[in-house]
């Protein structure tokens, strides 16, 4: 694809070359998030960091990055704060604030809410969220940390075993994550889930298309046996009708270190795009793993800013005055 100008509303839009890219600049940021280096690439920019559902990695990295490039962030993060709660549009929404802005981030609860309001933007608008849809920078970052995890071990992403286990219905890191990781070759996909809470047939259907294996089961222990990854995800109760509607899943799989130790293989990489549960009643993913090595949940978050860093400085079309604009702090 071709980054400059362009919004980034699904994982769809990347070949297998522009992730890699998104990876190299992602790594050349390391010295600036590292306060290493300094930077002033993106001096005079503003960026609107939209977000009309709840957030705390996704706004606060996004934001970050964009301070660490050098630009100006300026937050909306209450809908009924904004003009949507009188009727106006997305179209309209979109058109306006791009007037306001460089480049814009937007979560909203509607999964192609993002896409619409980005048709009327004059600006680039990246998803940090549309529903139950997709989560394209958080796709990113955990295969960023999924490849970075697994060259430490000599191995890598084709031909890994990954497990997701959990909401895998309502879940957009999991939508995103799978369609961005078929884009690799000869992927085992465990996926662990309520039957009532399946991946989207239509996602397993290209999965499989694309020559990866596919094991659906709700069966998480024979799942979590011989896997490189194990990506867990919390019920979304925000996409239920009701909360006991959700409670009828949450708690169903957790793991912990009885459960690591006696199912996984060891060094298997524990993943979680966080927020985890960390109610008694859900737990899936406890806090007696938190000093163990495997565990990359951080090492996420903490690329999750590189990342989020790389996405804006190509859609700006930047990465080449990055260094020519710093100076070592
Ligand atoms: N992973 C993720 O999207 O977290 P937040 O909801 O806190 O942004």
């Amino acid at each position: 694809m071709r980054f400059p100008g362009a919004h980034v509303l699904s994982v769809s839009q990347f070949e297998r070359s522009d992730v890699e890219r998104i990876f190299e600049v992602a790594d050349s940021m390391r010295p600036y998030a590292h306060r290493e280096r300094m930077t002033k690439v993106l001096d005079g920019a503003i960026m609107g960091n939209m977000f009309f559902e709840p957030s705390t990695r996704t706004r606060v990295s996004f934001g970050c990055a964009f301070n660490l490039l050098g630009g100006e962030v300026r937050e909306t993060t209450d809908i009924k704060a904004s003009s949507l709660t009188k009727g106006e549009s997305l179209y309209d929404t979109g058109r306006v604030m791009s007037g306001y802005s460089d480049i814009i981030v937007m979560r909203h609860p509607q999964a192609g809410s993002v896409a619409e309001f980005a048709k009327a933007s004059r600006v680039p608008v990246l998803n940090a969220g549309d529903g139950p849809n997709e989560h394209p920078s958080q796709a990113l970052l955990d295969l960023y940390t999924i490849k970075k995890e697994l060259k430490s071990r000599q191995q890598n992403i084709d031909g890994m075993h990954i497990a997701m286990i959990g909401d895998l219905k309502h879940g957009r890191t999991v939508h995103s994550l799978s369609r961005l990781v078929s884009l690799y070759s000869k992927v085992k996909f465990t996926l662990i889930s309520p039957r009532e809470l399946a991946m989207p047939e239509a996602i397993v259907e290209d999965l499989r298309t694309r020559g990866h294996q596919v094991v659906e089961t709700e069966d998480m222990e024979s799942g979590l046996i011989s896997n490189d990854i194990v990506y867990l995800t919390r019920i979304q109760e925000e996409r239920f009708a009701s909360k006991p509607e959700a409670d009828l899943y949450r708690g169903r799989f957790r793991l912990n270190q009885s459960i690591y130790t006696q199912y996984c293989q060891p060094n298997t990489v524990i993943m979680h795009p966080l927020p985890r549960d960390s109610r008694e009643e859900a737990n899936e993913l406890d806090n007696d793993l938190n000093q163990h090595p495997s565990l990359a949940i951080f090492r996420q978050t903490d690329n999750g800013v590189l990342v989020r860093m790389a996405l804006f400085a190509l859609t700006l079309d930047v990465c080449e005055q990055v260094d020519k604009s710093s100076r070592e702090v």
